[in-house]
């Protein structure tokens, strides 16, 4: 049985699979085409931390294909009420699929050794797969191709940061993370992310006019993530000089596009100027998390195989 915790658990050409069968069902959709390849699936969605696009697109995806979701919230009491291994083999016994957000990452791994279905991850402190799927799937709208993409993250080195730099590792697409050294990726993820794919290499600096110089996508995401608030003081001084705002884009490459898994704090990370701007694409983006996750649960249910 096969899991989705990180990208590392999907192979790159499977990776561009699960985004051909997104654009295809995507194309269908705006055609009215809704094809019941999971019908009578029922997905469940066990979430710690709270969550919109997350939530609603999983939920909403999984009843066009022709199933149901149930939202499982701290009332079922995972961790608190019962141990993992009473929990995780009930819950999964009564569902197709289970995505899980969670505080800490190796909750989601422990639960792997006692599922019964595979398991999906909508978010944890590591990584969140879900989120580049629909980044790459925009990029790759955007653009036309991933071929001349050149990504520039600004910001907190964190759990998005970590899947987007992951998923251009596997598709060969050169990424720079600006940020200050303390908030740029320690050497051991790096080596981690590093020993994939075949292109750069994930670059890191603290330069950020050198680190969009020629960038055509420029992403950023808060800097304070889910569980930091109390550093958050500290983190909005710490990462005052690496706001995107206009003058940031216009040393970015003619035309470059500005993406943001949102939830945004205007003006933090972004300006309002920016991330309302036409050069932002995030609406659409967000809208992509349905049609990226639908290609994945439709791949990981229908189509996946044994080990990436
Ligand atoms: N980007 C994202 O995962 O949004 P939610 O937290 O609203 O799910
Ligand atoms: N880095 C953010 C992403 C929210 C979608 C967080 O973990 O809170």
């Amino acid at each position: 049985m096969r899991h989705v915790l990180s990208l590392f658990d999907l192979s790159s050409s499977e990776i561009r699979r699960v985004l051909e069968i997104a654009s295809d069902l995507k194309q269908q959709y705006a055609e009215g085409i809704r094809p019941a390849s999971l019908e009578r699936q029922v997905l469940g969605l066990l979430f710690e931390k709270p969550s919109m696009r997350t939530r609603v697109s999983f939920e909403t995806l999984i009843r066009h294909a022709g199933g149901s979701s149930l939202f499982l919230g701290s009332d079922v009491g995972w961790g608190t009420r019962e141990p993992i291994q009473d929990f995780i083999p009930i819950m999964t016994s009564y569902l197709d699929c289970l995505v899980i957000r969670a505080n800490r990452h190796e909750d989601v791994v422990a639960a792997t050794e006692y599922s019964r279905c595979p398991i999906i991850n909508g978010l944890t402190d590591y990584c969140h797969p879900c989120q580049a799927l629909a980044d790459i799937l925009t990029i790759e709208e955007l653009l036309g191709s991933l071929e001349n993409a050149k990504v520039t993250y600004v910001g907190d080195a964190n759990n998005v940061a970590f899947s987007l730099a992951l998923a251009c590792q596997q598709l060969d697409v050169p990424m720079t993370i600006a940020a200050p050294e303390r908030y740029q990726f320690n050497d051991d993820t790096l080596a981690q992310l590093n020993s994939v794919g075949e292109g750069n290499g994930l670059q890191q600096t603290s330069d950020l006019n050198a680190a969009v110089d020629g960038a055509n996508i420029i992403y950023t995401d808060v800097w304070t993530s889910m569980g930091q608030e109390a550093e958050s003081a500290q983190r909005v001084a710490d990462l005052a000089d690496y706001q995107v705002n206009r003058e940031l884009m216009a040393r970015a490459a003619v035309g470059a596009r500005f993406l943001h898994c949102l939830p945004a704090r205007r003006g933090e990370e972004v300006t309002g100027e920016v991330i309302d701007s036409r050069a932002s694409a995030v609406i659409q983006q967000a809208e992509n998390r349905l049609h990226a996750q639908k290609g994945l649960v439709v791949w990981l249910l229908t189509e996946a195989g044994g080990d990436p």
